[in-house]
């Protein structure tokens, strides 16, 4: 699997971009570390872990208990005492997901900041729980809750014994739980926007509820009269909303934008973007829009994999609020809160005698201990990456605009 990376788009793929991230920090922002600090902070929410704790929970960053990587660095499973925190044999205590930052830049440090700032500070059922990090000398470190059934991202693109086809109810009750997390985030309580909402960041637990996991992209949402935020564009293609892309600038919207390309993948089982697929099918938005609007279409767009477990109301409701998450203006997209409802509403009207035998069985093995999809779990080719997506002139995304406002 190729390293995720974080540069501008326009180099070439690979090593050289994965060094650039380096460079393009301290080129653009000398490595001025003193002056990002850790705020906000509840210390009382969060321990503090020594590097050397950390070797001892992963059994020294073995290869073996790598779960996943992304742009950060690697993610080790790792085993820590449930009352002390501390260190402790695999299999005994509490399993933690560690995180390990693999490259020394402003900003990688950025983010490893923005992680422990907002999630350090959050406690909601659909976020995943921050235990604690390590800042000591040139290592950057994360403890999470282990998440046993890894990202979505896995369960929808992934194919193998241990990645049956996520059944419709199950895609439903993922796609509520993260819709849950982004309107607490959205709301008054919360007020951030989250920026980076994409399958690889929705974590499932056992029982398939959804924890959203990654905040080095969040971003404090806009105060008093602000209508938005001005940012450098930052993001995953494919994901980020079209006006985002074409102004830098970030409302909640801009997740909801998201949202909608999440629940597109989650119905028809295809990614965001898949350069793989024939011409004019690239772009899962562009290709889709189409069937969307027409109600006799939309079952084109559906995952032939769900074998019609979706019942024809069903479908046409989460279409139509796909497309109204997709509105090229962001004014008519919905708010979080709204699409909660909607599908708190969807799912309170599917009843449980309805389901076919395939997802009766899936749910049942919820909560029994058979082996989960961990190790290696996120090794795949054609991942979509997060970027720095300004700066290029690459036209991507439904309403395509020539990427040129960096902020
Ligand atoms: N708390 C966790 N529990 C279990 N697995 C996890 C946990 N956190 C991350 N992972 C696994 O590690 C993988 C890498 O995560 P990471 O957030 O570093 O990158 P990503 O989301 O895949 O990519 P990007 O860096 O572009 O956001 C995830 O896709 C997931 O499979
Ligand atoms: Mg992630």
């Amino acid at each position: 699997m190729g390293a995720r990376n974080r540069e501008p788009l326009g180099c070439s793929q690979g090593v050289v971009l994965k060094m650039g991230v380096g460079l393009v920090a301290a080129v653009v922002e000398p490595l001025q570390l003193p002056c990002l600090q850790l705020r906000k902070l509840n210390s009382a929410n969060v321990k503090i872990f020594s590097f050397s704790d950390l070797r001892i929970a992963t059994r020294n960053f073995r290869p073996d208990s790598v779960l996943g990587e992304g742009g950060f660095g690697s993610v080790y499973k790792g085993w820590i005492d449930e009352n002390t925190l501390s260190a402790c044999k695999p299999g005994t205590g509490i399993a933690v997901a560690v995180k390990r930052l693999n490259q020394e830049s402003l900003q990688g440090h950025r983010e490893w900041l923005a992680e422990v700032n907002y999630l350090g500070q959050f406690c909601h059922p659909n976020l995943v729980k921050l235990f604690g990090y390590c800042l000591e000398d040139e290592h950057r470190l994360l403890v999470y809750e282990f998440m046993p059934r890894g990202s979505l991202e896995n369960h929808l693109f992934r194919r193998g014994s241990h990645f049956q086809p996520l059944s419709w109810n199950l895609r439903m009750k993922v796609a509520l739980g993260a819709a849950k997390g982004l309107a607490y985030l959205h709301s008054s309580e919360a007020k951030v926007i989250y920026r980076d909402f994409k399958t690889s960041n929705i974590l499932l637990d056992t029982d398939y509820s959804a924890k959203l996991s990654d905040f080095g992209l969040a971003k404090d949402g806009p105060v008093g009269e602000k209508s938005h935020v001005s940012t450098r564009v930052m993001g995953t293609y494919g994901y980020a909303a079209p006006e985002y892309l074409s102004t830098g600038h970030l409302t909640a919207k801009s997740d909801v934008y998201s949202f909608g390309v999440v629940l597109l993948e989650m119905m028809s089982g295809r990614r965001a973007i898949d350069k793989n697929r024939p011409q004019g099918e690239h772009n899962l938005v562009e290709w889709a829009r189409p069937y969307l609007t027409h109600k006799r279409k939309i079952f084109r767009v559906l995952d032939t994999r769900l074998e019609g477990q979706y019942s024809h109301v069903g479908a046409q409701t989460v279409a139509t609020l796909a497309l109204e998450c997709l509105s090229y203006e962001a004014k008519m997209r919905p708010s979080m809160e709204a699409v909660v409802t909607i599908l708190e509403e969807l799912q309170e009207s599917s009843h449980v005698d309805r389901k076919p035998a395939a997802e009766r069985r899936q749910e049942s093995t919820t909560g029994t201990g058979k082996k989960a999809p961990t190790a290696n779990a996120s090794k795949n080719s054609g991942k979509p990456r997060r970027k720095s997506l300004g700066e290029t002139r690459e036209k991507i995304g439904p309403n395509p605009t020539a990427l040129v406002r960096s902020h």
